[in-house]
């Protein structure tokens, strides 16, 4: 009989995060002040506080999950590796396809993987109140109810076109205690600014940043913090855990290793979480072809510029060494909120100059067919994000179809789409089209990140 769910109890949960920054061959450029020299925890310490800052510029390989943590991730993980028998059956190919279901958290993504993180960091330093800002709001919603469960206040700032695209998220947020707020808004310096220019943007995730660290910083008390959904070093470790626990699933499976992961990648944190474990024994000698992929109308990986840039648009952040659309990028308005943002994960961007990691960018039609062919196969409605990891899995079982091998592809299904049903209602209409981003597009960047530092590109050539 074919297995195609694996579990694992909750005593055989990862105790540890894994963190790649121990390992990378060349480290990543460190972030810089807005003097062009690297940032001191001080610096950072009026938007995050200590406890993360440290765990951002850890070195250690191995962190200890503390038990606190470990008991809100038990509301939901350890998270089942499934195998999708009926996609491979339908495509007729020889390769096995497994994924990890992150849709099963109770906001219905992998975003609480960190967000309880991080809400029990900020108890433990006494933050009172955290902000945020959110694209599809699967963010902003993970973060209200991790808040919600460690007794803290939440306030987050909605990119404008999913808050008006995707009501539901937003009462979400309402019924765990968070308070919602559409971004471009006139509750900041920055959002007024961004409105006068145009009234009737639908706002970026790069704006709503500017919004929420506006509001951390600016609220006298001390007692309000920042927090960020992906991108950052912590980030990427916290979501290790899926990573970790695919590991010792495929392991009981009797598989050594997988000979693909994928993983959609928006600021990189669940392709991180899934790919990091594996990129360890990349490094250590196996051949493991490992693929983060994007949407054509939003190509931060595939055509972006690597560089020094602002996370946010009014250039409020420390300068990240990423890959970058430019800070004043507004994406087009495509249904995966959750990918459309200018940069990457510098973990990320520095796996990629390496050559450990082979990002691919898809246009959102093959991805919502990859989803309904999903659907129509397995069953679940997969987040338009997630769609994409999903349609370059089904790239991948054809290649292995055509190359006749019997490939083990491994994904992560980063959440349900149950919230993001008019995106499938348009694409069932025909109302999607793909937008390949223009050039000038990509000449307006360069021209925009001229004057900022350049980081230095640092590769071994081993992969
Ligand atoms: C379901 C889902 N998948 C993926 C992403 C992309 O984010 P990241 O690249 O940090 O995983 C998002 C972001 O909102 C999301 O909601």
């Amino acid at each position: 009989m074919t297995i195609t769910k694996v579990f694992l109890n909750e005593d055989e949960i990862p105790r540890r995060w894994y963190n790649i920054a121990a390992d990378l061959p060349s480290p990543i450029q460190p972030p810089l002040g807005p003097d062009g020299n690297p940032l001191t925890p001080e610096a950072l310490s009026k938007i995050f506080p200590m406890n993360i800052i440290e765990q951002e510029a850890s070195q250690e390989r191995w962190v200890d999950i503390p038990e606190g943590i470990l008991e809100l991730l038990y509301r939901w993980r350890p998270a089942p590796l499934r195998r999708a028998v009926n996609l491979e059956k339908a495509l007729g190919t020889p390769a096995k396809i497994y994924y990890k279901d992150e849709s099963l958290s109770p906001p219905g993504s992998h975003k609480p993987n960190t967000a309880v993180a991080q809400a029990w960091y900020n108890k433990q330093f006494g933050t009172k109140t955290i902000t945020t800002e959110t694209g599809a709001g699967q963010w902003g919603s993970a973060l209200s109810f991790a808040c919600s469960l460690v007794g803290l206040e939440c306030k987050v700032f909605m990119v404008r076109i999913s808050f008006d695209q995707k009501p539901f998220r937003k009462i979400m947020m309402q019924t765990w205690g968070g308070k919602c707020i559409a971004s471009p808004s006139n509750e900041t310096e920055a959002g007024r600014r961004f409105l006068a220019k145009d009234p009737n943007t639908p706002g970026s995730l790069g704006m709503a940043i500017s919004e929420a660290v506006e509001a951390a910083v600016t609220d006298p008390s001390g007692t309000t913090k920042y927090s960020l959904g992906s991108v950052l070093n912590h980030v990427m470790l916290h979501q290790t855990i899926i990573g970790l626990e695919a590991k010792a699933q495929l392991d009981k499976l009797g598989i050594k290793k997988p000979d693909v992961v994928i993983g959609c990648a928006g600021g990189g944190s669940n392709f991180a979480g899934l790919a990091f474990p594996f990129a360890y024994d990349k490094i250590n000698g196996d051949d493991i072809e490992i693929i983060p992929v994007e949407p054509t109308s939003c190509p931060t990986m595939t055509r972006g510029i690597y560089a020094y840039d602002f996370g946010d648009t009014a250039g409020m952040t420390p300068l990240l060494a990423m890959h970058t659309l430019g800070h004043s990028f507004v994406p087009p308005p495509i249904h995966a909120g959750g990918l459309r943002y200018h940069g990457m994960a510098p973990l990320v961007c520095q796996g990629i100059v390496e050559g450990l990691m082979a990002p691919r960018a898809i246009g959102q039609i093959e991805c919502y067919e990859a989803a309904v062919q999903w659907a129509r196969t397995e069953g679940l409605i997969v987040a338009p994000e997630s769609s994409h990891a999903v349609a370059a899995a089904i790239q991948e079982a054809n290649k292995a179809k055509e190359e006749g091998k019997e490939k083990v592809i491994l994904f992560n299904l980063s959440g349900h789409g149950a919230m993001d049903l008019s995106a499938y209602d348009r694409y069932l209409s025909g109302e999607l089209q793909d937008h390949a981003l223009p050039q000038e597009e990509i000449d307006r960047a360069e021209s925009e990140l001229k004057d900022l530092p350049k980081p230095e590109v640092k590769k071994t050539g081993k992969w």
